[in-house]
């Protein structure tokens, strides 16, 4: 099974690929995880993307690339894939797509959860991720049942960064100029799905399983 999850910044693409991953035990590939963790580390690729995240800038198509090549070529993911948040411009889908035809494989779907940019803000600013085991939960819409505390494993939850009302106000113009170009891409090559985000999370992960079921049988 081999899946993008496109969507604007709190559309709700780690959410549902938390419960995508449980399900199909294919690989989570998110390149903000992979640069978070990188910045955590203090490594190079950390150093350069920091500064573009933190204005809510989009990292730079080399770099990006460069990582999601590197992790595309490891073996787990011979058994499929869900890239989440890659690729966000048509440079990088025109990349990846030489990258699968270099592997032999071809996409299944991109999935695109749909939600309107209005609401993207208190999704955005009111989010709260554990510490210990990186679980989503929001101060409103998914709360934990003990404040401060991940119902999974009791790890102490956390804001990040780039979610203060600024920064989001810039991620979401920036990714918002870059989203239309790579619906029309896909939607070209018939892969792309859109999903309502706006509903219940139970129930957008039930409209996706109902592509993946179709995959899986
Ligand atoms: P990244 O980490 O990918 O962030 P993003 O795209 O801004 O998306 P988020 O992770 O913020 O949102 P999400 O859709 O996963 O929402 P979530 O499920 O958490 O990227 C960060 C940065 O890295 C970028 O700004 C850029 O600088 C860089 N970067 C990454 N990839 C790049 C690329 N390919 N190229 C260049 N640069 C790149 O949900 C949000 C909140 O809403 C949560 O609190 C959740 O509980 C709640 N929620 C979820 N679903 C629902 C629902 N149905 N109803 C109500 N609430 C809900
Ligand atoms: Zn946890």
């Amino acid at each position: 099974m081999n899946l993008i999850l496109m969507g604007l910044p709190g559309a709700g693409k780690g959410t549902q690929a938390e419960q995508i991953v449980e399900q199909y035990h294919i690989p989570h590939i998110s390149t903000g995880d992979m640069f978070r963790t990188a910045i955590k580390e203090g490594t190079e690729l950390g150093l350069k993307a920091k500064s573009f995240m933190d204005q809510g800038q989009l990292v730079p198509d080399e770099v990006t690339i460069g990582i999601v090549r590197e992790r595309l070529g490891k073996d787990d993911c011979k058994k499929g894939f869900l890239l989440d948040g890659f690729p966000r411009t048509v440079a990088q889908a025109e990349a990846l797509e030489d990258l699968l035809n270099q592997l032999e494989r071809t996409l299944d779907y991109v999935l695109h959860i749909h939600v309107d940019q209005g609401l993207l803000m208190d999704r955005l600013t009111g989010r709260r991720i554990c510490k210990n085991c990186g679980s989503t939960y929001h101060l409103e819409f998914n709360p934990p049942a003990v404040e401060g505390v991940c119902d999974k494993c009791g790890g102490e939850l956390y804001q990040r960064d780039d979610d203060n009302a600024e920064t989001v106000g810039n991620r979401l113009d920036v990714n918002t100029k870059q989203m239309k170009p790579l619906l029309d891409f896909y939607q070209g090559k018939g892969y792309l799905r859109t999903i309502n985000g706006q509903q219940d999370i139970h129930d957008v992960f039930a409209d996706i399983n109902g592509y993946l079921e179709g995959i899986s049988k």
